[in-house]
C-alpha cells in the first residue's frame, strides 16, 4: 500500500517522526512542504495520505494550510495527521479536517506527540529533563501511530477547550511581517546556513548577513540552527540555549523533493 507522507518542520520535531513514520509505513515516502515544494498540487496515486507538522499558535502553520488547499486528492485514500506540539493539537486536527472535507473526503487518523516546545515566549525554559524525555519517548510513539495507521483507526475529534480564545490566538498568529524583530550580534559569519532552511525562501543573504523578506512562517528554524547562534529574535532568545532535533542533521532541512 502507498503512502505519502507530507511534513513541515522548523526544528526538525516534525521530520523525526515522518522518518520514523516512513520505516515503519509499508512503501512510504517522505516530502517536505515548503516553497520549493508548492507547486505539487496533486496526489491520485497514494492510497494513504498523511501530514506532519508542528501546532503554531493553536492551529496549522499558514504554509501547511496553504499546501492542503491546493493538493487535489485521491478521494479513496486513507488521511491521517501527526501534530508534533509543545501543549497540545488545539485547532489543528479541525482545521485540517475542514480543508479535507472541502474535498470530499475525512480526515481519519489524528494523533498527536508532545514535543519539545521551540517558541520561547511561550514554553521556554522547559526542564531540560523534560526535553530529553519527549526526544527519548517519541519514537515509541511514533511506532504506535503507525500501527493504528495501518489498522486504519479512525479518531474521533476532541473537542476544544477554550475554543473562542485558541480561535483569537490563530488569528492574531500573523507571521509575515513578525520577521522584522530578527535581528544578528557580531559572531555572524555569513555562512548562509539559515537561507538554505528556510522553508519559506524568507532570508536572502546580502552582503553576507542574512536579509528577512516578510514572508516568514515563523518556525524559528533560522534561529535555532544558527551554527553561531548569532540570530536573535527581539530580547527573547538572549542568553537562551539553541533547540534543534538531535536525531535531525541540518543538511536534511535543505529543501527538496
Ligand atoms: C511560532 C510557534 C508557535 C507555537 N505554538 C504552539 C502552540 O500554540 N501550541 C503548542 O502546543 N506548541 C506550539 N509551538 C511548539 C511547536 O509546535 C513544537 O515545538 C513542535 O514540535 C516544533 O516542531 P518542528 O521541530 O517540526 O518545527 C509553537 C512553536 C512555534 C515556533
Amino acid at each position: 500500500m502507498s503512502t505519502t507522507i507530507y511534513y513541515f518542520t522548523g526544528t526538525g520535531n516534525s521530520l523525526k517522526i515522518a522518518k520514523d513514520l516512513k520505516n515503519e509505513l509499508e512503501n512510504a515516502n517522505i516530502i517536505q512542504i515548503c516553497k520549493h515544494n508548492m507547486n505539487i498540487n496533486s496526489d491520485m496515486q497514494s492510497e494513504r495520505i498523511g501530514f506532519v507538522f508542528p501546532v503554531y499558535l493553536r492551529g496549522l502553520p499558514h504554509m501547511v494550510k496553504k499546501f492542503v488547499e491546493n493538493l487535489t486528492v485521491n478521494t479513496n485514500a486513507y488521511f491521517f495527521a501527526v501534530a508534533s506540539y509543545g501543549s497540545y493539537a488545539a485547532l489543528s486536527f479541525e482545521q485540517l479536517h475542514v480543508l479535507l472535507q472541502d474535498k470530499g473526503v475525512v480526515l481519519s487518523g489524528a494523533f498527536g506527540i508532545p514535543m519539545p516546545g521551540t517558541m520561547w515566549s511561550m514554553y521556554y525554559p522547559h526542564p531540560k529533563e523534560d526535553y530529553i524525555n519527549r526526544i527519548e519517548a517519541q519514537k515509541e510513539k511514533t511506532i504506535n501511530i503507525a500501527k493504528e495507521i495501518n489498522n486504519k483507526t479512525i479518531v474521533k475529534l476532541q473537542n476544544i477547550p477554550m475554543r473562542a480564545s485558541e480561535e483569537k490566538m490563530y488569528k492574531a498568529f500573523q507571521p509575515d511581517g513578525e520577521d522584522k524583530d530578527f535581528w544578528i550580534d557580531e559572531k555572524c559569519d555569513g555562512c548562509g546556513i539559515c537561507s538554505k532552511i528556510c522553508a519559506a525562501n524568507n532570508i536572502k543573504i546580502i552582503d553576507k548577513k542574512p536579509v528577512w523578506q516578510h514572508k516568514c512562517e515563523q518556525c524559528l528554524a533560522c534561529l535555532h540552527w544558527c551554527p553561531k547562534e548569532s540570530i536573535q529574535y527581539k530580547k527573547d532568545s538572549l542568553n537562551k540555549e539553541r533547540y534543534h532535533n538531535p536525531y535531525i542533521k541540518v543538511q536534511e532541512l535543505f529543501q527538496k523533493i
